[in-house]
């Protein structure tokens, strides 16, 4: 998709479809202000008849068969002065999906000065991402969305805008989303990996693979421990970007790359288990990979920035680890497995120990780790830990610029008491309740306790069910928008 400014007078403008935002006040003073090709008062006199009152959410679609403008979608940005971002993002998302199949050139006008906070770039990301589809495995797939083009009107500064860092952005959001929405039998740690090489290839990366005995070498008994009951071998994959100046900042971003988990011997079952949505159980790793990407083709100058998954499958056959085994980490802690299901923290462990021993500054591993922070937060927001506040400010910062939801929540040390084990330094799962904070405590145990270290738990926001704001229904690439803007932000 392509994006461009429209600097003539608006009433020479030539597109097929155009989308109006406008406050919540005199409808007809605010349309003939923009000077449109358009008769003013025969729209605002039919707006009234439907009774738009621009109230945010509103939207009104207008078909004008005699002249090149084919529709016209109006929309409410609610009072001035009283913008709420979600609110805007979602009527844009909505307008967006209504003429992306109908249209080859659109427009969107909006009173952009008067939009505090939000800026063309946002509204670029919002319509490119909100439009997009994935018909990789049905018979659409030879389709593409037949919108094309869209210009960016009523912007009264005509700096030099470019949208090239806003195309990089998208275009990690949607590898993300499409490396979870594709199927366990397709996207294998193999496939992942093949991915990973692809990205160091196209954007000049350094990348290293990992196969099953150089882990043994590693000593990475606890990720090894999950991958033994597959027939397809883990693949523990290291990507680089390392910037051609002064480093000041090392960074590893880890994710969970569980490209199918079953629960292993303590098997999903049971409708509610969702086991046939497990193949989303490698959104941390696809959220790690679609930056990667992302920071590969923007490259910020005076970082160093590790890409770290370990990737496999939690199955069940001859070899598969039991409940009840005792396992070793890279980093030599023993851990009695009483549940097989709680796997991601055993392929984070060793991935975690390996971060470390790059001695980063910072580590943020992402990762579809527990059902408990689904019922905490639900859908909208993911849960953030970290052993330093500065970072967490700074995540949650990034996480609100970019609209993606995140809440602080407690490394509460007393209940590390639900980790003891009887036989090992640690069980790998504690007691029902607090159970995202026992599963961020337990990686507490796997780096160098001065690297600060932030966990964001997607287990609730790597899917949507139904469209939700700039998310079409299904992989939203969670992650990918805010790691960017963070590494911006430094
Ligand atoms: N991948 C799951 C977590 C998950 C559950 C993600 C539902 C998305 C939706 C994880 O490996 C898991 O099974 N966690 C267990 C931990 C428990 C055994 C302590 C869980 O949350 O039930
Ligand atoms: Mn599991
Ligand atoms: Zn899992």
């Amino acid at each position: 998709m392509q994006f461009s400014i429209f600097q003539n007078p608006l009433n020479t403008w030539q597109g097929n479809s155009l989308i109006i935002g406008m406050f919540e006040e005199d409808i007809f003073q605010q349309l003939e202000k923009y000077n449109l090709n358009i008769d003013v008062k025969l729209l605002t006199s039919k707006l009234l008849k439907k009774d738009f009152k621009g109230k945010k959410g509103q939207i009104l679609n207008f078909e004008f068969l005699d002249s090149h403008l084919n529709s016209v979608l109006i929309f409410g940005l609610g009072k001035r002065n009283k913008i709420v971002y979600e609110s805007l993002s979602k009527s844009i998302a909505d307008c967006s999906r209504r003429i992306c199949d109908v249209e080859e050139k659109s427009g969107i006008l909006l009173p952009w000065d008067e939009l505090e906070n939000f800026s063309l770039h946002s509204a670029a990301e919002i319509i490119r991402l909100s439009i997009f589809r994935d018909n990789r495995f049905n018979h659409k797939k030879d389709e593409k969305v037949s919108l094309k083009e869209v210009e960016f009107l009523g912007i009264t500064d005509s700096k030099e805008i470019s949208f090239k860092e806003i195309q990089d952005i998208c275009a990690g959001v949607e590898f993300a989303r499409e490396l979870v929405a594709a199927p366990p039998n397709i996207l294998t740690p193999l496939e992942m990996s093949r991915q990973a090489i692809n990205i160091a290839k196209n954007y000049d990366l350094e990348v290293k693979i990992l196969d099953k005995k150089e882990c043994e070498d590693l000593s990475m008994g606890a990720y090894l421990a999950v991958a033994k009951g597959s027939d397809l071998e883990p693949k523990f994959i290291h990507l680089i970007y390392k910037s051609n100046d002064d480093i000041r900042k090392k960074i590893a971003l880890v994710g969970k790359g569980l490209t199918f988990d079953s629960g292993g011997y303590n098997l999903k079952v049971g409708a509610g288990s969702q086991i046939d949505m497990m193949k989303y159980d490698m959104g941390g790793s696809a959220a790690v990979l679609g930056t990667a990407k992302a920071i590969g083709a923007i490259k910020p100058k005076g970082l160093e920035i590790h890409f770290i998954i370990a990737s496999c499958e939690n199955m069940i056959n001859g070899s598969a680890f039991h409940p009840g085994d005792v396992i070793t980490a890279s980093n030599g802690k023993t851990i009695e497995i009483n549940n097989t299901d709680a796997e991601g923290r055993l392929t984070l462990a060793d991935a975690l120990t390996y971060a470390s021993n790059l001695n980063p500054d910072t580590i943020i591993d992402l990762a579809t780790l527990t059902g408990a922070c689904v019922i905490a937060l639900g859908g909208d927001l993911a849960g953030l830990w970290s052993n330093n506040n500065q970072l967490a400010n700074d995540l949650l910062k990034a996480a609100s610029e970019v609209g993606e939801g995140m809440w602080h929540m407690p490394l509460q040390k007393s209940y590390k008491e639900g980790l003891k084990s009887h036989i090992a330094d640690m069980k790998n799962t504690g007691p029902r309740g607090g159970g995202s904070i026992t599963a961020a405590l337990f990686l507490e145990e796997f780096f160098n306790e001065n690297i600060n270290w932030a966990h964001i738990d997607i287990a609730g926001t790597c899917w949507a069910d139904k469209n939700k704001g700039l998310n079409p229904s299904g992989a939203t690439g969670y992650g990918v928008r805010t790691l960017v803007k963070w590494i911006k932000n430094i």
